[in-house]
């Protein structure tokens, strides 16, 4: 069974129907695929990240996750998914700079209203596997564009999510920081992580298993 997908799925932006961000897209991610979804600027990458993450809901068609209809689900019920199955990582990092890194790492803790100190093994452990052990007590603030977004995928695993979704986690950063990060991507996805990537570059992509290409809304490639 595929971890996540979408049949037939529509997603029309303003009242007056103006804008269709996706047009009738099917498509599947079964358990430890590494997909990336390019296309160019306004193709509906985003869109259909926010759909596979349950953060949006389509106009037309289905989205299916582990088999579940999120329409069929609750607000509530949703928003328990995402934070228990998905880990997402959006293109403009967003951490608390006053905090530490690993208190940023951890913060999904100070969210459920559990103390912190519970967190610190499993964030620690997490700034390993991103190569931030360095970094574990240095406030966000200080911190480069690319050691945040290091940050920002550490804190995306934090949940030990089914998927990882990532929106263009390259978008800030110079070619040799982007190699790191979608290499650090790559290594996820050798260990079993499934992973799906929004991403206008090609270079980032070529770290993918797959790769689905949109263009206006459309599924125009989908190729291994
Ligand atoms: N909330 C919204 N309201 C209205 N239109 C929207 C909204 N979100 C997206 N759109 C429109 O839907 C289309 C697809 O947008 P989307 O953000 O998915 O593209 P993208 O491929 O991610 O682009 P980029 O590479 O620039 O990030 C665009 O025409 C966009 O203007
Ligand atoms: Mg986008």
């Amino acid at each position: 069974m595929p971890i996540v997908e979408t049949v037939g799925v529509t997603r029309v932006f303003g009242t007056d129907g103006v804008v269709t961000a996706l047009d009738d897209v099917s498509i599947s991610v079964s358990g430890g695929e590494f997909v990336a979804i390019q296309g160019p600027s306004g193709c509906g990458k985003s869109t259909l990240l926010h759909l596979l993450g349950g953060l949006d809901m389509p106009t037309a068609g289905t989205v299916r996750f582990g088999g579940v209809d999120l329409a069929a689900l609750t607000d509530n019920e949703r928003t328990r998914l995402r934070r228990r199955s998905i880990g997402i990582v959006l293109p403009i990092v967003e951490l608390v700079p006053t905090l530490t890194t690993w208190e940023n790492v951890a913060i999904s803790l100070l969210l459920d209203g559990r103390a912190m100190a519970e967190g610190r093994a499993r964030a620690t452990e997490l700034l390993d596997a991103v190569r931030l052990s360095d970094r574990t007590h240095t406030v966000a603030s200080r911190l480069s564009t690319g050691e945040a977004q290091r940050v920002a995928v550490a804190r995306a695993l934090y949940n030990e999510p089914e998927l990882l979704l990532a929106d263009e986690p390259t978008s800030f950063l110079d070619s040799v920081r982007s190699d790191e990060i979608v290499g650090l991507l790559r290594t996820l996805a050798n260990d079993g992580r499934t992973i799906v990537m929004a991403t206008h570059d090609a270079r980032a992509a070529a770290f993918a298993d797959r790769s689905i290409r949109l263009l206006d809304g459309h599924v125009v490639q989908d190729v291994c």
